[in-house]
């Protein structure tokens, strides 16, 4: 399958994609990286690997949907089949979602519902107090964080933690998630009924 993915910072997420899809037998390809941020770390991990990494940014268009329905161009001219938000900090237009209903992933670093539509849900958990969050990878959907839920993965969070700290123990676990995410819905194996998927081993 020939995944796309979109990203807006550091990137250590595509670097877990990028490294589980150089395994042999792997299901699926990384075909192009899209940043709206031009600066974005990431784009040097995507050239590293030999994929090409084009910048959409928001300023250069009238508006967030013109700018994302170049993106949407991009991925088309690449054939892409898959969409993944590996930290990408904009919210999806309808006409996005619509060009890839059913078809597009996205990371957020708390169990969703818990924390839902903030860039900084390990700091809401931490101010929260709760003594378990996690990760979770889900299909996107118009509504914010609220698509079907794929995968998982809890985290405790322990009382000396910081920010950091707590974010960094999420991320181990979803750079393990969001492969594996990635492989199911590859090999065709994550079956949607409502908001209810059904994974196949
Ligand atoms: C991750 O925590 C992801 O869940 C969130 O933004 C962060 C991106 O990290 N949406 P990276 O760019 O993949 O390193």
């Amino acid at each position: 399958m020939r995944v796309g993915v979109l990203v807006s910072g550091r990137g250590s997420n595509l670097g877990a994609l990028i490294a589980d899809a150089a395994q042999p037998g792997a299901p699926y390809r990384l075909v192009v990286v899209v940043s709206n941020r031009g600066s974005a770390p990431a784009l040097d991990r995507a050239r590293a690997a030999g994929i090409p990494a084009i910048v959409v940014e928001r300023k250069g268009f009238d508006s967030r949907a013109a700018q994302q329905g170049e993106m949407v161009c991009v991925l088309r001219q690449h054939s892409v089949e898959l969409v993944v938000m590996a930290g990408f900090d904009q919210i999806l237009e309808p006409e996005v979602i619509a060009a890839f209903a059913g078809r597009i992933l996205n990371v957020h670093p708390s169990l969703l519902p818990a924390f839902a539509g903030t860039l900084h849900a390990q700091r809401a958990a931490l101010e929260h107090g709760v003594k378990v969050t996690g990760c979770t990878v889900h299909l996107v959907t118009d509504e914010v964080d609220g698509g079907p839920i794929v995968l998982q993965a809890a985290v405790p969070v322990f009382d000396g933690d910081t920010e950091a700290s707590l974010s960094a123990r999420i991320l181990a676990q979803e750079h393990r998630l969001l492969p594996q995410a990635v492989r199911l819905l590859a090999g065709g194996r994550a079956e949607v009924k409502g908001r209810r998927v059904a994974v196949r081993a």
